[in-house]
């Protein structure tokens, strides 16, 4: 794992979107997962113009989601494939077919889950996660507590989850469980990059960095992997003992 500690948002998302250009231009045909939520908003505006400049070829590209609130439509501003359609993949013109998301209103969740697992092993596994942190160092919604030897699976949501997700709706919505991938998920992961910013994520980025690795800080997974860029602004990182 390597440690970036950037000035500001900005700088942490011109590291992050560097970071997905370059699996990309190494391997056209790359598998990549992205999370949604405010933290990746700034990188995910500027990788079609990286990838425009140097006239990248992303038409081979897949993308798989990291997770979706279960219950909520596409449709809906909040889910994360709304995010994701607006934020990245049409900006990028990504076709249809390249695109594997988790549908949250199956009648059956588990089979999603299969068959998101299927997609992943089926084209090689994932070349590159890009993950941010919940306020109580969760990753997609491998909540407190979730065994790290999870692939896709179905959770029901922390109570921070719930509230602190309201943010995305524009009315008071019940977000009980999430559908994602599971942190097995991000250790086969070719790459991953972890982001975070601001001070409301100090707390659980010292946390994740400084303590024991176990499932009561997921985000602390990341330690583990050979191949983890950890990027975060000053802010995020103002409480790490070692920098
Ligand atoms: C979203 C996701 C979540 C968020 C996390 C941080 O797809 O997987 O785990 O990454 O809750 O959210 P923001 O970036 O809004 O602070």
């Amino acid at each position: 794992m390597q440690l970036f500690v950037e000035k500001n948002y900005e700088a942490m998302s011109l590291r992050t979107a560097a970071g997905i250009v370059s699996v990309i231009r190494a391997k056209p045909d790359a598998l990549l997962c992205l999370a949604a939520g405010d933290t990746p908003k700034l990188a995910y505006a500027m990788v079609p113009g990286m990838a425009a400049k140097e006239k990248l070829d992303i038409t081979r590209c897949r993308f798989v989601s990291l997770d979706e609130w279960v219950g909520i439509p596409p449709s809906n501003e909040g889910s994360c494939q709304f995010f994701l359609r607006n934020t990245i993949f049409h900006p990028l013109n990504i076709a249809d077919q390249n695109i594997h998301l988790f549908n949250a209103l199956s009648p059956d969740l588990e089979n999603e889950c299969r068959m998101m697992d299927d997609f992943i092993s089926s084209h090689g596994g994932i070349d590159l996660m890009v993950v941010g942190v919940g306020r109580n160092g969760h990753i997609g919604f491998n909540e407190p507590g979730v065994p790290f030897n999870k692939y896709s699976h179905v959770v029901p949501l922390d109570e921070t989850t719930q509230s602190v997700g309201q943010k995305y709706f524009k009315q008071s919505t019940a977000l009980t469980s999430g559908i994602t991938l599971g942190l097995q998920h991000l250790l086969e992961s070719r790459k991953v990059i972890m982001i975070a910013n601001g001070e409301k994520k100090a707390a659980v980025m010292r946390l994740a960095m400084e303590s024991p690795v176990d499932p009561s800080v997921p985000a602390g997974i990341v330690r583990q992997h050979p191949d983890a860029d950890v990027i975060l602004d000053e802010e995020a990182a103002a409480l790490l003992k070692q920098r």
